[in-house]
């Protein structure tokens, strides 16, 4: 099986986010989709070890928001690479409350859905989370983020927790792992004066993977 034929699936780049016992929560991710439109239902699949699905299974509530393409690695870093349970991703004064009391900020988002959830599906490693959305609203009129432009564009990375996340080896690049915020940069060397974009550490933070 060729597993990188998988990477020809198109995706967009979103944060969903939660809140359950005064806890707020997010995480990013590729994996949302709409799946039905009477009633308008998403669908987004949370790795089981990520606090965000561990929230979402107790609060039964998750938003999502639609990155846009001006996003820096330093915000996609902030909910896609830092664990909630290791730092607070939402103490940074920019956090709105959507209809449902759920967190999310409205910068770099073209779009905000909130949605209660109306079925969980246990798939494995990740847990599916099928919302019907009860607010759906535009946001910044600049062009939404895809999966692609963040690989291609961007220079980004995707961690281990990802569904769409394939090891070095079969996606046959080298690969350098920050140990403090495990942001993962990609290149058979590492530059000497290389600063992580997302924690700030330099390159002596870092080990092969
Ligand atoms: C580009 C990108 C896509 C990601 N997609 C997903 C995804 O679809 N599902 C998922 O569980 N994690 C995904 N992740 C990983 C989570 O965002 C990451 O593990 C995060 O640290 C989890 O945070 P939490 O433990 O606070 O919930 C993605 C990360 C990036 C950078």
């Amino acid at each position: 099986m060729d597993q990188t034929a998988l990477f020809k699936l198109s995706y967009g780049l979103y944060i969903v986010s939660t809140a359950y016992d005064g806890k707020q929560n997010g995480c990013v991710v590729n994996t949302l989709t709409q799946v039905t439109s009477e009633p308008a239902r998403l669908a987004v699949t949370v790795n089981k070890a990520n606090l965000t699905a561990q929230l979402i299974e107790k609060s039964g509530l998750f938003n999502a928001v639609v990155l846009t393409q001006d996003a820096p690695i330093e915000h996609i870093g902030r909910f896609g690479f830092a664990r909630g349970a290791d730092r607070e991703k939402y103490d940074r004064g920019d956090t709105q409350l959507d209809e449902n009391g759920l967190p999310y900020t409205k910068q770099y988002a073209a779009a905000l859905f909130s949605c209660k959830v109306v079925q969980m599906l246990d798939v494995g490693t990740h847990m599916m989370f099928i919302g019907e959305v009860t607010q759906a609203e535009k946001l910044d009129g600049a062009e939404p983020m895809t999966y692609a432009y963040y690989h291609q564009v961007k220079k980004g990375t995707t961690p281990k927790n990802a569904p769409s996340y394939q090891k070095p080896a079969q996606s046959k690049k080298t690969a350098w792992k920050c140990k403090v915020c495990g942001y993962i940069y990609e290149g058979d060397t590492l530059p000497e004066d290389f600063v992580c974009p997302v924690c700030k550490q330099p390159a002596s933070a870092f080990e092969k993977i």
